[in-house]
């Protein structure tokens, strides 16, 4: 199984599954790790190991992923012969013609219990709102915000001092298990 990773941050999630690449527990080959942010970490870590890395030139929109530059990410994609897309700390919504290309084929992380706290800023949200008990879903990528298909999720308790700093660095750790662990699934056959 090949795979493509899209990111916008520091890649830590990125870093887990080429972990578990090396490691062998993950039996697939990471093809392809593409960022909109040049200066995102994700692509230094992708370089330092030897992956093949791209720009996504999002025509300099903030926060928008234009159609003609989804259908280049889908091109890249498909050139690198991709199976499965893993978002990983992407902060663009991917629509059609990206969504298309690759149907049921693309995955996301997000820190939150999904369905609650869908979008940016779950984690502050959650501290604000007072949750006790928080965590992570891996799901499939559909037109919504968040809205697609759980795969797999894990609770985090939420302790009462914990701060957005607190709970986002235990948040970390557990998407560090579990997304790899998803991939793994797939590229054993046991999801589809
Ligand atoms: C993670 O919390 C992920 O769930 C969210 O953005 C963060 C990305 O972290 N979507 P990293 O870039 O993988 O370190």
């Amino acid at each position: 199984m090949r795979l493509g990773i899209l990111g916008s941050g520091s890649g830590s999630n990125m870093q887990a599954i080429l972990d578990g690449v090396a490691d062998g527990s993950i039996p697939a080959e990471i093809a392809l790790v593409l960022s909109d942010n040049p200066q995102g970490y994700i692509l230094e870590r992708a370089k330092k190991a030897g992956i093949p890395t791209g720009i996504i030139d999002c025509r300099g929109f903030k926060s928008k992923y234009p159609e003609e530059a989804q259908a280049e990410t889908a091109a890249a994609l498909k050139a690198a012969g991709v199976d499965l897309v893993c978002l990983a700390g992407f902060m663009r919504l991917v629509r059609e013609p990206l969504l298309e290309a690759f149907p049921n084929r693309i995955i996301n992380i997000h820190p939150a219990l999904l369905p609650a706290f869908p979008g940016l800023r779950a984690i502050e949200q959650a501290v604000d709102y007072g949750v006790k008990v928080f965590g992570v879903t891996v799901h499939f990528v559909d037109e919504g915000v968040d809205t697609g298909p759980i795969i797999a999720q894990t609770s985090v308790p939420v302790r009462d001092d914990d701060t957005e700093e607190s709970l986002s660095e235990r948040i970390l750790v557990q998407e560090h298990r579990l997304y790899p662990d998803v991939i793994r699934r797939f590229a054993e056959g046991d999801l589809s």
